[in-house]
C-alpha cells in the first residue's frame, strides 16, 4: 500500500519479510566461506520478495493498465523469489543443533518404512538427487494420505506439491557447494549434507503434520 506523507513523498507501506538468522554449528565438509556465500544469497531472495511486492504496488498506483504486462511478469516471478527465500530457511535450519542421527522408531521412520521399505529415506533422497539439473530434493509429508513424497524441484518453485509441508530440503544448486566442490564432486557435498543434518528437526517437522 502506498501512502503520501506530509511532504508529498510517496511511501510503500506494507509488511515486509526479514531475513532470518540461523544458529549454525561448524559444519563438516561445508566451509564457513561456503555458508557465508550461501547465506548472502538467501538474503538476496528475501530482499527481492520485498522488492517485487513494492514494485507491483508502485506500478499499479502509477498506471495499472499501462503497466499490466510488467505487473503480470513480476507476479510470475514472485514464486521463484518467495520459494527461494522459504526453501533456504528450511535448508539452513536443518543444520541447527546438529548433527543428530535419526531416532529409532520415530513416526518419521515408520512412515519411511511404509513408503520406501528397505531402501530408507537417505538412500532414496540420494537416488532422487542424482537427477540432472539444478534445484532441490524435497521430502514432503502428505497427512491426508499418511505418506511421504520425495521429489526434484526445479529452480525453487517448479514441481512443488501444492499445500504439502516440507519435511526436508536438500539444495542442489551449484551455489550450495561451489566454494568447496566442483560440480563433478556433487556427491561429496551430499555426503557433507547428511553428515551435518539434525534429524531431530526433520522428525519434528513430520510429527507436527500427523
Ligand atoms: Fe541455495
Amino acid at each position: 500500500m502506498l501512502e503520501e506523507d506530509s511532504l508529498g513523498v510517496i511511501h510503500f507501506n506494507s509488511m515486509t519479510y526479514t531475513a532470518k538468522t540461523f544458529n549454525l554449528p561448524t559444519l563438516a565438509g561445508i566451509s564457513e566461506k561456503q555458508v557465508a556465500v550461501h547465506l548472502a544469497l538467501y538474503e538476496g531472495y528475501v530482499k527481492h520478495v520485498n522488492l517485487i511486492m513494492e514494485k507491483i504496488a508502485v506500478l499499479k498506483s502509477s498506471d495499472a493498465d499501462g503497466n499490466a504486462y510488467i505487473i503480470a511478469e513480476l507476479r510470475r516471478r514472485f514464486g521463484f523469489e518467495f520459494d527461494g527465500m522459504r526453501m533456504h530457511e528450511h535448508y539452513f535450519s536443518q543444520f541447527e543443533g546438529g548433527p543428530i542421527p535419526p531416532t529409532p522408531g520415530s513416526a518419521l521412520e515408520q512412515a519411511v518404512s511404509r513408503k520406501y521399505e528397505d531402501q530408507g529415506l537417505e538412500a532414496h533422497i540420494r537416488e532422487v538427487a542424482g537427477s540432472r539439473g539444478i534445484g532441490w530434493v524435497v521430502v514432503y509429508a502428505d497427512p491426508s494420505a499418511d505418506t511421504l513424497h520425495t521429489v526434484f524441484v526445479n529452480d525453487h518453485e517448479l514441481g512443488t506439491l501444492a499445500g504439502l509441508p516440507v519435511i526436508l530440503a536438500l539444495d542442489l544448486w551449484e551455489h550450495a557447494y561451489m566454494v568447496d566442490y566442483v560440480p563433478a564432486e556433487k556427491k561429496n557435498y551430499i555426503d557433507a549434507f547428511f553428515a551435518n543434518i539434525n534429524w531431530g528437526v526433520v522428525e519434528k517437522r513430520f510429527e507436527v503434520t500427523t
